[in-house]
């Protein structure tokens, strides 16, 4: 078994916080969104996987590296435009060969791992196993219709749904995919769609199963989604504290503090992770919050947001929440006169103020 992880696109519906950063690599819980499909490989035991990446940019294989951290083999697969998912699957079969492969959108975030839907898919013995999630909005994905408790169709983004499932971004496939990405022709948005490769299978008659899944998460057009990515995972993430607290802080509720790290004089309501080498000084920290590394936040309050690296958070006299942060920002009082507020925010930045 290999993986393919998608890892292209341009994030321009996470925006602002995509013009200096691929969205794969935004951090949820203090991890770039990437790791969570390649940990999610590795851990089923799979030890080749292929990242598709866009043609013109280092910028995945630079973060992600060559696997070996996770013991595993990374071969980067370039795309030069974007042509649809049946289009990956399509330019990387030279690297799938003849194995069957999970095929795993690096946008989209599962908890609980991959391995269960591994194990269906060997004992269905099926060409494709596919992960349905049920969805508010399923117009605005693959649509299966389902008759007793079989799929029989699936559709791209219908207007009319058939079903309030999506099918997620996690696929399982034996070599009957390459038939159906070889034939299937561009939509009218001139992409190969997955769906439509989803569709050939079963008109062809082979065999496609499925398992419901929950806890999915995928990122739906607002940065402020990452927020719920984010509360997702810290959910389910074990206490863990190896940075330093000091006797003057107090700790409630599932904590991770990384090597590092130092909380003094502080009030931290998990689910909250505070990253290597961040210092939170006479701050209350609120849960579903991620702080990243080298971050010192001081006699400030945050709940339920995101704050990347290297940023600067000092005596801001009103509670911050519902925020994401990138890299090497600075919130900070103003000391001197006149009493004003000022900024500098870069292309689509967005502040709300009181
Ligand atoms: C893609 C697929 C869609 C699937 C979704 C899951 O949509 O085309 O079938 O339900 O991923 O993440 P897109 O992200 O291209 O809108």
């Amino acid at each position: 078994m290999k993986a393919l992880i998608t890892s292209g696109g341009r994030g321009t519906r996470l925006q602002p916080i995509t013009h200096t950063q691929n969205k794969h690599l935004i951090p949820i819980a203090n991890k770039p969104i990437l790791h969570y499909a390649i940990e999610a490989a590795a851990e089923a035991g799979i030890q080749e996987i292929g990242i598709l990446i866009n043609a013109d940019s280092r910028e995945v294989p630079n973060a992600i590296g060559d696997g070996e951290r996770w013991g595993i083999r990374i071969t980067y697969i370039p795309q030069d435009a974007p042509l649809g998912l049946a289009h990956v699957v399509k330019i990387s079969q030279d690297f799938i060969g003849d194995d069957p492969f999970i095929f795993y959108l690096g946008d989209n975030m599962v908890v609980g791992g991959v391995k269960r839907f591994i194990e269906r898919f060997r004992a269905d013995r099926c060409n494709c196993h596919l992960t349905l999630a049920r969805v508010k909005d399923p117009s605005r994905f693959g649509v299966p219709e389902l008759r007793d408790s079989k799929i029989v169709g699936v559709e791209e983004k219908p207007q009319r749904p058939k079903s309030d499932f999506a099918v997620a971004g996690i696929y399982i496939y034996d070599s009957t995919i390459f038939e159906a990405v070889n034939a299937i022709k561009p939509s009218a948005r001139g992409e190969l769609e997955i769906s439509d490769a989803h569709q050939y299978l079963l008109e062809k008659g082979y065999e496609i199963t499925y398992s419901e899944i929950t806890g999915w998460w995928k990122d739906t057009g607002k940065p402020f989604d990452l927020l719920e990515a984010n509360r997702l995972i810290l959910e389910n993430m074990p206490e863990d504290i190896r940075g330093a607290v000091n006797a003057g802080s107090q700790l409630a509720g599932k904590v991770i503090v990384e090597e590092g790290a130092r909380i003094i004089d502080s009030n931290i309501r998990g689910p909250v992770i505070i990253g290597k080498n961040s210092e939170i000084r006479n701050c209350y920290i609120g849960p579903y919050t991620s702080i990243y590394h080298d971050t010192k936040i001081q006699n400030s309050e945050i709940e339920f947001s995101i704050i990347m690296d290297h940023c600067k958070i000092t005596d801001v006299g009103i509670r911050i929440e519902s925020s994401i942060l990138g890299s090497d920002i600075e919130i900070i009082r103003a000391g001197d006169k006149p009493k004003t507020h000022r900024f500098i925010l870069g292309a689509q930045s967005r502040l709300e103020i009181v």
